[in-house]
Order: structure tokens, then C-alpha cells, then sequence
């Protein structure tokens, strides 16, 4: 796979060793090396690859005060025999850049991208975990470089690719508050991007919450705070008698997660009706005290799947029991399947990397 004249610079002596892969803590672990390309005078060069450090930026960065920066993340994973795969990196491609025209900021050609992430994972396949469930998380992104104060579209940009090996994102099953006073994105804004202030935006409601004993938001739309839309970091699924439901991402105001289009898939194939429209959070309530709500469940990539407890929702709260589901651990087990080659990938979504 040759799209770019990328350069490699390896390390004399990887890292790997030191790591403890039996207690990977989540984004904190950092691999040998570290993927760079640069954009100016309207292209991107200077593809390569290096030892993992430090760069620098200038104090008056455009990017930290207009934030112009977005990311991606995915995962690598290692077959039964061995072997180094990837997860959809096309669609990764394509979202990155959908993220990047929204951000007024250049689209990094999908060949590159995708021969970034498939060095970095050929590079960096002995930090994979091997263990089902664990994986090598890849975080590509992108950020504005130039040294300007003004708020004007930047001419110098960034992408990087770091990678980092992890474990479950979410340890115990979640407990979540729909809110009724913060919004996380509204029609017309840039729910749809995976920007980085979109997150930014998420922390201070996110910590009240906590305060009050819950671990997640659930948003609501922003205009009648009357329909889900996403959980803080993961799509939001919901099991109503024997249909799943998940929110519709027609308005633009919700991320079109990976994982999310991969058990939509995953479920049509196994003749489980899904229904992608807007929910609200009265159906879902309603449906929590009239014993109908089988199943709460995230879904991302960082996440995989992750189960919910209970919603609250202004002085209300409604409970399900993760112990009796049955659609969500299926799904994580068809998911994580595939990804380990322990279950044959009729869809076509792994990448081997030779
Ligand atoms: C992911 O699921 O990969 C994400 O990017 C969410 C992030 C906030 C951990």
C-alpha cells in the first residue's frame, strides 16, 4: 500500500516490554512510535513516521484558542492466528474528513490516511493486546498550526496518529441523566463532527451530573429537550420489547458512530428488528415503568458496548437490570467475534495488515 512518499524512522529499542497488558490503563499507555503529516501552501507532505515525543507549538497556536481540531478513533486488534487487523479504516477515512469540511479544515486524502494507520499498526502489532475485548486504540487527528490571533480559517495544519493499548473503556454498567438544562449539539451546529469542542462542551454538565451520582449524560435535542440523541461518549441504543431502537442521525446533530453502523448491520443480519427514528425520552420512560424496556446500551468505539442501569430524567428515574439482557451481549459478542477472527466476518469490515 504505497500512497505517500511517507518516511520511517523506527526506534533502536521498543517500549513494549515494559507494559503490564494484564492492567492497561485506558489511554495512558503510549506505543513506540508516532505518525506526522504536515499541510501548507494548500497540500499535505512531510508524511512520516518517528520515535514517540514531544512536538512543539508555537504559544499563539491558533488551534488552542479557536479550536480547530478534530479527531477519529479506532482500533487494531489480533486475529487467533496472530495476526494485526483493522476495523472499518475506510469508514474512519471518510469521517474524518465529513469532521474536517465542517471545520473549515483540509481533508487528509483517504489513501494516506489509510496507509497511516495500517504502518502505524504493522509498526506498533506486539502492543497489540491479545486478550478478547482489549485492543490497540489508534487516535488520528488533526489541528490548525498557525501563529495568529484573528478567527480566520488557518492555512497550516497537522495530522498526527498516536496509539495507545487498552482495555474496557467502562468497567461497570452506567447510570445515566438525561438533561433537561445543557445542550450538547443543536441542528445546524457540529454535533456531527468529532470535534474537539463538542467535548470540551460536555465536561461541566458531565461533572454536575457525577455530582448528583450519575456517570453519564444522556442529551437531549436542543430545542425541546424532548428526543435522545447520544450518550457522552457513545450512541445510545434501546431495547422496547423485541425492537431495538436507536435515535436517527438525520438532523446532523448526532455522531455517526462506526460501532453503532456495525450492530445496525449486525442486527438486520440476524433478523432483529431495528428502528433508527427519533425516540423521546417520554417513550422511554413510559416504556422503563411499564416493564417494557428490556435494554440501555452505548455503543462506540472506545466503548464497544457499554450497558446502562438506569435514566434519570428530571425527578425520575427508571431501571433496568444488565444481568437479564440479552441483544447487548450478543451484539459485543459478535463485535469482539469478528475483531479476534473467532467468528467469520461475512460483512467484510477486517483489514489484515501484512
Ligand atoms: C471513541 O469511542 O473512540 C471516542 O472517540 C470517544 C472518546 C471520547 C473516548
Amino acid at each position: 500500500m504505497i500512497a505517500t512518499s511517507l518516511s520511517i524512522n523506527k526506534v533502536e529499542k521498543s517500549k513494549v516490554s515494559e507494559l503490564d497488558f494484564d492492567n492497561i490503563p485506558f489511554g495512558r499507555a503510549f506505543t513506540d512510535h508516532i505518525y506526522i503529516a504536515d499541510y501548507a501552501n494548500g497540500q499535505w507532505s512531510d508524511f512520516r513516521i518517528e520515535p514517540f515525543a514531544n512536538f512543539s507549538i508555537h504559544p499563539a497556536n491558533i488551534a488552542w484558542h479557536y479550536g480547530q481540531a478534530i479527531f477519529e478513533g479506532m482500533k487494531a486488534t489480533k486475529s487467533i492466528n496472530g495476526e494485526p487487523m483493522l476495523f472499518r479504516p475506510e469508514m474512519h477515512a471518510k469521517r474524518i474528513n465529513r469532521s474536517a469540511v465542517r471545520m473549515s479544515m483540509p481533508e487528509f486524502p483517504e489513501d494516506a490516511f489509510k496507509e497511516a494507520v495500517y504502518e502505524m499498526v504493522k509498526l506498533e502489532q506486539n502492543w497489540i493486546p491479545e486478550k478478547e475485548g482489549s485492543a490497540l486504540y489508534i487516535r488520528p487527528y488533526m489541528i490548525a498550526m498557525d501563529e495568529f490571533i484573528g478567527v480566520q480559517v488557518a492555512q497550516s495544519y497537522r495530522f498526527v496518529i498516536f496509539c495507545c493499548p487498552v482495555g474496557p473503556y467502562y468497567s461497570k454498567a452506567l447510570k445515566l441523566k438525561a438533561e433537561t438544562k445543557f445542550i450538547r449539539a443543536a441542528q445546524g451546529g457540529t454535533g456531527y463532527a468529532k470535534a474537539a469542542g463538542n467535548y470540551a462542551g460536555s465536561l461541566y454538565p458531565t461533572k454536575l451530573a457525577k455530582d448528583e451520582g450519575f456517570d453519564q449524560i444522556l442529551w437531549l435535542d436542543a430545542k425541546e429537550f424532548k428526543y435522545a440523541q447520544e450518550v457522552g461518549t457513545m450512541n445510545i441504543f434501546f431495547v422496547i420489547d423485541d425492537t431495538v431502537i436507536t435515535p436517527s442521525t438525520d438532523d446532523g446533530t448526532i455522531l455517526e458512530g462506526i460501532t453503532r453502523n456495525s450492530l445496525i448491520a449486525i442486527l438486520k443480519e440476524k433478523n432483529i428488528k431495528i428502528e433508527e427514528r427519533p425516540i423521546t425520552i417520554e417513550e422511554i420512560m413510559q416504556a422503563g415503568k411499564n416493564g417494557s424496556l428490556k435494554e440501555v446500551f452505548g455503543a462506540g468505539t472506545a466503548a464497544v458496548i457499554a450497558t446502562v442501569k438506569a435514566i434519570g430524567y428530571n425527578d425520575d428515574m427508571v431501571s433496568v437490570n444488565p444481568d437479564e439482557f440479552k441483544i447487548a451481549p450478543m451484539l459485543k459478542d459478535t463485535l469482539n467475534g469478528i475483531r479476534s477472527t473467532r467468528l467469520e466476518d461475512t460483512f467484510g469490515w477486517t483489514v489484515k495488515v501484512v
